[in-house]
């Protein structure tokens, strides 16, 4: 079991390059399903989710090459229409795969999502959607079994209007694939704004797909025929961005994150400011200044534009060290506080009622060993391990290398004393 080593206390200072989103390249991996052409992807992050979407794609018949950040697929001889549960297991975002089998081949058997450590995130959404679309739904073994409808011989999709009780991110992304192949007008209402959303459909659309209101609420798709090959860049990845950024507010310093966007981080940004950062944007490039202790900021999390509920474990861990008391509401998992305990044993003082955190700052925190329990729970640990002080270490750092690429190498280079130990 690999471990992180931190020696806390050094301020972070120099300049960082933001890697693409993971929770982009992943949708628009399963995007390759929809085409025989080649899809061609750039800045596609070294990440562990990613490596488990490649095998997935692989064990199906695509064929993958892999240069640097270069991804090229090609999904001319799918053979196997399934997610087996040993892949979905470890990646929830292997559902993906669902919507695209169904639309492309006219079926898919695509294992249930396993719950996971921030709560039972079901995927009742995304089948709705497609039986609201035709598709015929088994669940038997644990494995959804999905079939399109069969009109004169032709297994296609309908266009439908499908209204989502509650914002699902993957859930808009699956649907919208789905869409792009099905014979009519689908329209997908109370949809996910996230920019991770409208990268996928910034790629579908260079695939031929025709696609309106990506990022609104209310996504418009005409299905066509067929998608053809395509080359695409994806977009950097904000939550990284964001985890950098709260890092150095924590542990102070300056620094300045290259190959990333401002314009999707504006309420982070804004909370930054609201705890004594000094923030700075120029074209793709944000630099923070911060040269006092934090004040405390009080989070609530929301769908896009709002808040992220992947910035709410990090934004926490300043708030331990922050000058004053500070509210977290978590409203969209219902157990994503698991970073608590293990803040706790840094000394941490956080009262927890139900979906609410109250964290009352202290001056300092001290070293201890701690274990990572999610992705975004054990990058706030690590920022804690920067603050606390003598050594922390962080167990468990899979979870870690899910969703960040080479995050100790990157800090390192930012002047923390942050070592690898197995
Ligand atoms: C995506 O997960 C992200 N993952 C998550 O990032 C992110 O935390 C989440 O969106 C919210 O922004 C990827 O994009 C790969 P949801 P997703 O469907 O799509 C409930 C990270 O750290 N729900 O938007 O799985 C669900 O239980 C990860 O990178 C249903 O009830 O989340 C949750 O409470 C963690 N039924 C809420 O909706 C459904 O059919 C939002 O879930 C679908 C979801």
């Amino acid at each position: 079991m690999q471990k992180l080593a931190i020696q806390g206390g050094n301020r972070l200072n120099g300049e960082v390059r933001i890697s693409g989103a993971k929770n982009a390249a992943l949708p628009i991996l399963c995007a390759g399903l929809l085409t025989g052409d080649q899809l061609q992807l750039g800045n596609v992050p070294d990440l562990n989710d990613i490596a488990t979407m490649r095998k997935l794609l692989l064990q199906m018949g695509v064929k993958i090459e892999v240069d640097g950040d270069q991804i090229v697929l090609s999904a001319a001889h799918v053979d196997k229409l399934e997610a087996p549960y040993d892949m979905v297991k470890t990646m929830r975002a292997a559902i993906l795969v669902l919507g695209p089998l169904v639309a492309r081949f006219g079926e898919a058997r695509v294992s249930l999502p396993g719950g996971c450590a921030i709560g039972s995130r079901p995927v009742d959404l995304h089948i709705k959607g497609l039986q609201a679309m035709g598709a015929e739904i088994h669940i038997e073994h644990g494995y959804i079994h999905a079939y399109a409808p069969q009109n004169n011989g032709v297994k296609r999709l309908k266009g439908a209007r499908i209204f989502f009780d509650l914002v699902s991110v993957t859930g808009t992304e699956n649907l919208m694939m789905a869409a792009t192949l099905a014979d009519g007008v689908t329209v997908l209402e109370n949809a996910a704004r996230e920019p991770e959303v409208v990268d996928l459909a910034h790629c579908l659309i260079a695939m031929g797909a025709r696609i309106e209101g990506a990022g609104s609420d209310t996504i418009t798709v005409t299905g066509v025929d067929r998608l053809h090959g395509a080359s695409y860049r994806i977009m950097p990845d904000r939550i990284e961005s964001g985890t950098f950024l709260v890092a150095a507010a924590a542990a102070g310093g300056s620094i300045t994150l290259t190959d990333t966007r401002a314009d999707i981080l504006d309420n982070v940004l804004e909370k930054l400011q609201e705890a004594g950062a000094i923030v700075r944007v120029a074209g793709n490039t944000i630099s923070l200044q911060m040269n006092q202790r934090p004040k405390a900021v009080n989070v609530r999390t929301s769908p896009y534009p709002a808040f992220p509920t992947d910035m709410q474990a990090q934004f926490m861990a300043m708030n331990c060290i922050a000058e004053g008391s500070a509210m977290v509401v978590e409203t969209i998992f219902e157990n994503r506080f698991m970073h608590v305990q293990e803040l706790r044993r840094l000394g941490a003082q956080i009262d927890v009622e139900g979906n609410t955190a109250v964290i009352r700052g202290r001056a300092q925190l001290e070293g201890a060993a701690i274990m990572a329990t999610d992705l975004r729970a054990s990058a706030c640990l690590v920022i804690a391990g920067l603050v606390a002080q003598g050594e922390t270490i962080v167990d468990r750092i899979y979870h870690l290398d899910r969703g960040y690429e080479h995050i100790e190498a990157k800090l390192s280079q930012l002047g923390a004393n942050i070592r690898r130990v197995t």
